[in-house]
């Protein structure tokens, strides 16, 4: 058993709360405080389409909100052959909240990839920019 076994297995467990209405791609993510919290997302799709939020996200927020800060891992679980991995936006989020953790992808099938933030977004715009 991983280390990141009980994180995919929430975000998996997250996944099933999706509204992906429009698009029928339900992901679910679950991300790591270093209290040892964990927080989980699921997409949140809208009507107007660019109102929907990522599964990533809506972890991140959460998990802000509750007042936490410093994260060490972030699993992110799709039904897909493929692994799904986060998109652009959620990328620079992640960057800005998380640093370089490990992004662990994952299939309902129990595939897994783990990758670094380093290795997704290689050249950040952020807060040492301004
Ligand atoms: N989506 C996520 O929630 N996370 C990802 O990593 C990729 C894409 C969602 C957004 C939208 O609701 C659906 O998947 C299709 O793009």
């Amino acid at each position: 058993m991983s280390d990141y076994d009980a994180l995919i297995a929430a975000a998996a467990q997250s996944r099933e709360n999706a509204h992906a209405a429009y698009s029928n791609f339900r992901v679910g993510a679950a991300l790591r405080a270093t209290s040892g919290r964990i927080f989980g997302g699921c997409n949140v799709e809208n009507a107007t389409y660019g109102l929907t939020i990522c599964a990533e996200r809506v972890a991140i927020f959460k998990a802000i909100s509750e007042g936490e800060r410093g994260f060490d891992a972030i699993a992110v679980v799709a039904d897909t052959d493929s692994l799904t991995p986060p998109c652009g936006a959620c990328r620079q989020l992640i960057w800005e909240f998380c640093g370089d953790i490990p992004v662990i992808l994952g299939n309902l099938k129990g595939k897994i990839e783990v990758l670094r933030m380093r290795e997704l977004f290689p050249k950040p715009f952020d807060a040492s920019n301004l």
